[in-house]
């Protein structure tokens, strides 16, 4: 158990926060690959409530250290507002967080492109947090990184070169007033000052603790299926959630990766725009979005919810590569008189082999559902695998058959305690 990706197998939200704080008690070391402030990781520790957007869940166990990896692109006022409120909160951040020098940052123009895309007409529903537009500039090849602070000329002129080509396309293109790159320079060199004792050689200092015997889990945010390469293109992040993402966004190399963990919620949701061919829009979903609190935690939008589907982590745990499962709100479905599984999709009355991901081909499809009993009874209270109603494990074998994947953990509410192995 010494290097672990978890993955969010879904369209995110699954409960990855939550898991990644149980499991962080038996890692050295806790790292982001991918994503920024997009996410939304929530722990709960004795009713009180942490949601983590750039730093690691694993903060949260003392011994803990946390690295944010190449991969992730740093927002600076989201990074030093959540080192505060850990600060503020007694959980000691300095000696315990490093950040790669080779991660890019995120500019204040980065956030304003993206709620200017999110006003035209081809809506993705982003968190607006400036991540696409930020990875548009990595991969073209002109973004700001974290070693670029450590170099005042070079930084100005960085800034500088992109502000002239920025300034151009607001003022040109969408008719807004430009920004001021005095401002811009001034901010980002205040926030070398407060992050340069975080900055670290990532891939040496992870590679060195893997030949000293360390264990490292790997957070990774968002979920499969918004992945830009597998997931529901358009419809998805900047940035590769699966596991893959895991080696190229920290320096890990793939024969370094012992295994993957995949963290499925026991009903769907989705946050934004998109296919979803179970979602309900009706009673069902409403009551799923209540009693599941299925509210965004970064946005605060409500989440669209849907029946599970079997095909759809079937599919994720094929890219992923997950051999243990983490189930979680598995509470959530105690309300139900029957619950209901997609076991696959048919699309022109011909079942479908394999899972499409074109948006065009996804959103026509028709689920086949298989209806199963509910077990009416509160189960948040239960402290072991053998304390669920027969209904209920019988859910779990149902869901673990059809989707092929091995369940490990059972989440049956927030709180740490609220967690158990399948024995
Ligand atoms: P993440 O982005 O994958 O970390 O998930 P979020 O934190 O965005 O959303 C998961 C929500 O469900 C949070 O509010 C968690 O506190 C909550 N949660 C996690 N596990 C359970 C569970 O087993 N039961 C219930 N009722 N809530 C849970
Ligand atoms: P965690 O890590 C759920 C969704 C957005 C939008 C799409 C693109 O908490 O599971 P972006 O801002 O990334 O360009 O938005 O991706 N999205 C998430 N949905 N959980 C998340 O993170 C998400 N991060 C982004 O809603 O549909
Ligand atoms: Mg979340």
């Amino acid at each position: 158990m010494s290097v672990t990706v978890l993955v969010g197998s879904q369209w995110g939200d699954e409960g990855k926060g939550k898991i990644v704080d149980i499991l962080s008690k038996h890692y050295d070391i806790v790292t982001r690959y991918q994503g920024g402030a997009n996410a939304g990781h929530t722990v709960s520790i004795n009713n009180k409530q942490f949601i983590l957007h750039l730093i690691p869940s694993g903060i949260l166990r003392e011994k803990v250290i946390c690295v944010i990896g190449n991969g992730v692109v740093i927002d600076p006022t989201a990074l030093i507002e959540e080192i505060n409120l850990l600060e503020k909160n007694d959980i000691k951040v300095d000696g315990r967080l490093y950040i790669s020098h080779n991660a890019h940052l995120i500019m204040p123009y980065h956030k304003l492109l993206d709620s200017i895309n999110e006003s035209g007409e081809n809506k993705i529903g982003t968190t607006g947090r400036g991540i696409g537009p930020c990875y548009i500039d990595k991969y073209a090849r002109k973004g700001i990184k974290i070693v670029d602070l450590l170099n005042r000329k070079l930084l100005e002129e960085k800034i500088r070169e992109n502000l002239k080509e920025k300034n151009n396309l607001l003022k040109k293109v969408y008719g807004h007033e430009e920004l001021d790159v005095d401002e811009i320079i001034k901010q980002y060199v205040e926030f070398d000052k407060l992050i340069d004792k975080y900055i670290k050689d990532v891939p040496a200092y992870l590679n060195g603790a893997i030949s000293e015997g360390k264990s490292i889990l790997l957070e990774g945010a968002q979920g499969a299926l918004l992945d830009v390469d597998h997931g529901t293109y358009p419809y998805v992040t900047s940035s590769s959630p699966t596991s893959g993402g895991a080696c190229t966004g920290t320096g890990i190399p793939p024969t370094k990766i012992d295994s993957v963990y995949g963290i499925v919620k026991a009903y769907t949701t989705r946050v934004g725009y998109g296919p979803f061919p179970t979602e309900l829009l009706n009673d069902d979903g409403e009551l799923l979005r209540k009693i599941g609190a299925e509210y965004g935690a970064t946005t605060g939008r409500p989440r669209r919810c849907g029946w599970f589907d079997a095909f759809l982590v079937g599919y994720s745990a094929m890219i992923n590569g997950i051999d243990s499962v983490a189930v979680t709100k598995l509470d959530v479905l105690s309300k139900f008189d029957e619950v209901k599984v997609c076991i696959g999709y048919e699309l022109d009355g011909r079942s479908l082999k394999s899972f499409p991901t074109d948006v065009e081909r996804l959103s026509k499809v028709k689920p086949v559902y298989e209806t199963l009993p509910g077990w009416k009874k509160e189960i948040s209270g239960c402290l072991s695998y053998s304390d669920l109603p027969k209904e209920t494990k019988d859910y779990l074998k149902f869901i673990s058959e059809t989707s092929g994947i091995e369940l490990k953990i059972i989440s049956v509410g927030p709180n740490r305690n609220q967690t158990f192995f399948v024995n």
